[in-house]
């Protein structure tokens, strides 16, 4: 393939990318937006594959480990469960830092270009910062798959002095990078590049333990940003434009998304990142087994039914809980049959609902409940006083009023859907657990909320035979 074919490709894989984003918005163009962006990577990578930089005695081992990875790629998208997307996502984001790191440290010591003068610097540039990028992408995106997936615990990780040992770590890093392209040699450039690369990588993983509980969304968001750099940075050290773009892409949706998220939570995003925001001065979580004051009311499922049929406005609250039973299905149902019966049923989602950002509608849009009854908080947070039943189904963190009540709350400040100014609120859960920040939740105790416990999935499809008999 000729180099003026594959800039031709290059450009069409753009467009492509571009529009697949721009689809990805929308849940109605999501699809399509997904079939733009895999039919731009085969373009891209068959074009990169068969373009003039490939020697054709390298095709076979690209072929190979286009075989072992599509597969691993194939297995895991097969098999993964819907609850473990965030950490999926997480461990991809890894990859991306991880290969970043790989090629810089490779076109370092690649001799086949003879780099002179400026441009030697720039290239060395280039790899220092790119490996630096790469490095606290894979360490933070691997801390970051530990507490999602629970194996690192929530709680923020706060060093005494933890800005101060940033900030050395940032000035030695600088340091070094003089060093590094001042160094007359490869020999004597890898210690420097070796040095910073340590230190990038426990930068990234005192990141992301200094990040509290419900402040990951935001996390998840930045780290998705800095894999976009990553490549953009993978793409500067081997001269690859679409690679250049395609990073920047990522890099800055991902940014925007950290934004949104951060309005969302109601955060400072310095602060964020500074790590352990919101817990200085706040309250401990409740302890495991402590209990909290007040009584709850609990209910069964025909009186939930009961209460349902005897609704003329419903809004419901979907979380991780819903994800984890998978009860979209049973959700959808009881929606149908509710609104043949003229019950004006709409849902309210949260921003950072579940555990990765369009959790719940993914999950919404995958039992086909119409999209013009599924809003964002901001639009349906008012309605609550004009609703008889908020049905709560397996949320927590985001209808905790605390958030607004108790400003030592951990999560204070954050905003939250208002389910507890509707007639009834009924929360469905399995026990009184706290949610993924690890706080207590008020909720439970108001006089006018009511519990069902159980497992989301059975409860409901006990709900919707109840409704139906
Ligand atoms: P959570 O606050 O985590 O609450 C989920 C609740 O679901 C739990 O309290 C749990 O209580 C219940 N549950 C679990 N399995 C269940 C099942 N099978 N059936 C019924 N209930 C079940 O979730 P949320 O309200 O959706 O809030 C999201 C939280 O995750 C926020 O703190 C947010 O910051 C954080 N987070 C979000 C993201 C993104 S991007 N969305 C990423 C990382 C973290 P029981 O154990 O008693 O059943």
């Amino acid at each position: 393939m000729s180099a003026n074919l594959v800039t031709a490709a290059y450009i069409a894989a753009t467009i492509l990318f571009i529009l697949s984003l721009g689809g990805l918005a929308n849940p109605e163009t999501a699809r399509r937006g997904n079939t733009y962006g895999i039919i731009g990577m085969t373009i891209a990578v068959l074009a990169t594959v068969l373009g003039p930089r490939v020697a054709a005695a390298g095709l076979p081992w690209i072929i190979a480990a286009m075989v072992v990875g599509g597969g691993i790629g194939l297995y895991a998208a097969r098999t993964v469960q819907m609850t473990q997307m965030p950490e999926l996502v997480a461990l991809m984001h890894s990859l991306v830092g991880l290969a970043a790191c790989l090629v810089g440290f490779a076109s370092y010591v690649d001799t086949s270009i003879a780099y002179t003068g400026a441009e030697k610097a720039i290239h060395e540039i280039e790899i220092y910062v790119g490996i630096l990028i790469g490095a606290v992408t894979f360490s933070g995106s691997v801390i970051a798959f530990g507490k999602l997936s629970g194996k690192i615990g929530g709680k923020p990780m706060l060093l005494p002095g933890r800005h101060w040992i940033n900030l050395a770590g940032l000035l030695v890093v600088i340091w070094f990078g003089r060093e590094f392209i001042a160094a007359p040699s490869i020999e004597a450039g890898m210690t420097p590049l070796i040095v910073m690369t340590v230190i990038a990588l426990l930068f990234g993983v005192h990141m992301v333990m200094a990040i509290g509980g419900a402040d990951m969304p935001v996390v998840v968001s930045m780290l998705n940003s800095y894999s976009g750099w990553a490549a953009a940075a993978t793409g500067f050290m081997l001269s690859n434009d679409l690679l250049i773009v395609t990073g920047a892409l990522v890099g800055s949706s991902g940014a925007i998304l950290s934004y949104i998220m951060c309005r969302a939570m109601n955060r400072n995003f310095i602060s964020v990142i500074a790590g352990g925001f919101g817990t200085g001065g706040g309250a401990p979580a409740a302890k495991a087994g402590e209990q909290p004051a007040g009584e709850v009311v609990a209910v069964s499922a025909a009186e939930v039914a009961e209460l349902l049929r005897d609704a003329k406005n419903v809004i419901i609250v979907p979380g991780y809980g819903m994800a984890v039973a998978q009860a979209q299905h049973t959700v959808y149902e009881i929606t149908k049959y509710l609104r043949e019966k003229g019950v004006n049923v709409r849902f309210g989602i949260h921003p950072v609902a579940g555990r990765m950002p369009g959790h719940m509608n993914v999950l919404l849009a995958e039992a086909k409940v119409p999209y013009d009854i599924v809003l964002e908080m901001d639009e349906i947070n008012e309605d609550f006083p004009d609703t008889d039943v908020a049905m709560v189904i397996g949320a927590n963190d985001i209808v905790n009023p605390a958030a607004q009540d108790d400003p030592a709350s951990p999560i204070a400040g954050m905003p939250v859907l208002e389910v507890w100014k509707a007639k009834t609120p009924i929360v469905m859960k399995r026990s009184m657990a706290s949610g993924y920040a690890g706080v207590d939740n008020p909720l439970f105790y108001k006089e006018n909320n009511r519990m069902l416990f159980g497992d989301a999935k059975k409860m409901l499809d006990e709900v919707l035979a109840a409704l139906k008999s």
